[in-house]
């Protein structure tokens, strides 16, 4: 009976030419054939399956159903696959078990009914559609915290620009003739202030990670940046480990200097938290450049306790992380990843328990050298509030006693709160006007034409910054540069496109009031 399936030489040849494993049962459930592929998959030599129950094949607690499932297959036979909606199981001689798919096509002879079932290991098809799943969930993640991030900035700017206008105003108490303000009051203030800026580097770290968002890209030089990124965390690591460089020598890449420093920080840091036990003598973090072609190569490496095998998967999701709580937020590795990323470069790494982990990042080198301004029309962007920070000391507000003339200026921001702190800020030496929208800005942009400047937010419901400034052009070209924009980073294309276009200082929120000072000063000066 079994004849014409088994000993027919062609359609043995046929069968182990497959690219599938393949078996025969009888309608007993015994298997009478079986090909190379399957005794491969199963770890079974041919006669160790020969007669036995197809059962064997099955991880035994789906052993007992799987009696139940094969009855009701041979009582209504057709081609199909099996299991619909059920994720199927197989189990190797050792023991493992891995997913499978299978599909069953009756193979009637003569009066027995035999099944023939082609099985598939769907291992690696199972594991890239997690991973589809888990990115998937990264982008909608991702969506949420760009949403959170525009939210919260406005209410921050304002918050941040408050405290420091209340600093401001404390600190002058002792001039007008007060007594000192109490010390608890400034401290408080300033503690607040220290808090508002780590919320602002949190939502300027989802921004960047939610739109890849860069800043001003300019030509860098890697080296000098590494060697500023290291005095930062010197301090911290002195004690913990040594600090080994190799330098090679390299062409600038194309970046935005804090972000690229933010990119070899997080590394450096995460090098430095991964030794267990301090010691500048065992331990070691090596940082080494070079040119790899047209890119330039950096290598952070330690001896640290290495990443082990089964999170190296997820070390670049964003809130990973096995640090305790206030150690670390599981940010670092995703935000970098998402800069170099934006910069059209690569991070890798390798790691081995207990020896260590050695990160590579590749970026695009480019031929501008780092002398040249580049681009060299535009003016500099006036730095957020947690990269400026103390930088700029503020200008002596009356150089020449009662020369200064008062500024004119009007504020166009839909965030009322924004533009009033806008307002207080500069109130010491401007004449502030406020508006809200930006149609009310263009008709009196026409009419009123007295305004030193216009300091404009680029994202306001209909009537957007953009379309201010193009109307007034229209009539009045010669006010081009009065006009500063303010934004809250998150920018649509046409906003993008429209920045690049316009030759005009940007200020992003949350703002630091003196550098707005600043910059109001310089503009009116011109
Ligand atoms: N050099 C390293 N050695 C060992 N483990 C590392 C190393 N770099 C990263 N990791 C692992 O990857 C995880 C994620 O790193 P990531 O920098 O994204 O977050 P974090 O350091 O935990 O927190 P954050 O950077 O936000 O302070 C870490 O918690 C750690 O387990
Ligand atoms: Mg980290």
């Amino acid at each position: 009976l079994l004849d014409p399936i088994v000993n027919d030489a062609f359609i043995r040849e046929f069968i182990e030419a497959a690219p599938d494993a393949l078996l025969v049962v009888d309608s007993g459930g015994r298997i009478v054939l079986v090909n190379t592929q399957l005794e491969h998959l199963f770890g079974y030599a041919r006669h160790e399956l020969a007669g036995k129950a197809i059962e064997i094949l099955v991880p035994e607690r789906f052993r007992s159903n799987h009696e139940g499932y094969r009855m009701d297959f041979v009582g209504s036979p057709r081609t199909r696959a099996m299991g619909a909606g059920r994720s199927l199981w197989g189990r190797k001689k050792d023991g493992v078990e891995f997913p499978v798919e299978i599909s069953l096509s009756p193979v009637p002879a003569g009066s027995e009914h035999f099944v023939a079932a082609a099985v598939r290991d769907v291992t690696e098809a199972r594991r890239s559609a997690a991973t589809l799943r888990a990115a998937e969930r990264l982008v909608a993640l991702a969506t949420l915290a760009a949403g959170i991030a525009h939210e919260i900035n406005n209410p921050l700017t304002t918050v941040m620009a408050s405290l420091d206008l209340a600093l401001e105003s404390v600190s002058s108490w002792r001039a007008i003739g007060a007594s000192a303000p109490p010390a608890e009051l400034v401290e408080a203030l300033t503690d607040a202030k220290q808090a508002a800026k780590t919320v602002g580097e949190i939502v300027q770290s989802m921004r960047v990670l939610a739109r890849g968002e860069t800043g001003r890209l300019q030509p860098v030089d890697v080296n000098k940046l590494l060697d500023q990124s290291l005095i930062l965390i010197a301090n911290s690591v002195k004690y913990s480990a040594r600090i080994v460089k190799e330098f090679g020598d390299l062409a600038p890449v194309m970046a935005d200097p804090p972000q690229l420093a933010q990119v070899f920080l997080n590394v450096l840091v995460n090098a430095a938290q991964a030794f267990s036990e301090a010691s500048a003598v065992r331990n070691e973090i090596r940082i080494a450049t070079r040119m790899d072609g047209a890119r330039v190569l950096i290598e952070i490496g330690d001896n640290g306790r290495g990443i082990p095998e089964a999170i190296r998967e997820r070390i670049f999701e964003p809130f990973f992380t096995t640090k305790d709580v206030g150690q670390g937020m599981g940010l670092g590795l995703s935000i970098t990843r998402s800069i170099v990323k934006a910069l059209g470069g690569e991070i890798t790494f390798e790691s081995a328990a207990h020896r260590g982990t050695v990160f590579r990042i590749a970026l695009p080198s480019t031929s501008f050298s780092t002398e040249a301004e580049w681009p060299a029309t535009r003016p500099p962007i006036a730095a957020t509030a947690p990269r400026a920070s103390a930088a700029q000391p503020d200008e002596d507000v009356s150089p020449r006693k009662g020369a200064r003339k008062r500024i004119r200026v009007l504020v166009i921001d839909d965030d009322i709160g924004v533009a009033r702190t806008l307002a207080r800020g500069l109130a010491k030496e401007c004449d502030v006007d406020i508006l809200t929208d930006g149609r009310e800005a263009i008709d009196r942009l026409s009419t009123e034409h007295g305004y030193d400047l216009v300091l404009c937010d680029l994202m306001m419901p209909s009537v957007t910054g953009a379309d201010v400034y193009r109307e007034v052009m229209t009539k009045r070209p010669e006010s081009a540069d009065r006009f500063v924009f303010i934004t809250g980073g998150a920018f649509t294309d046409a906003g993008r496109r429209f920045l690049e276009t316009v030759d005009a200082p940007v200020v992003r929120k949350p703002f630091d009031l003196r550098a707005v000072r600043a910059l109001v000063r310089s503009r009116a000066r011109r």
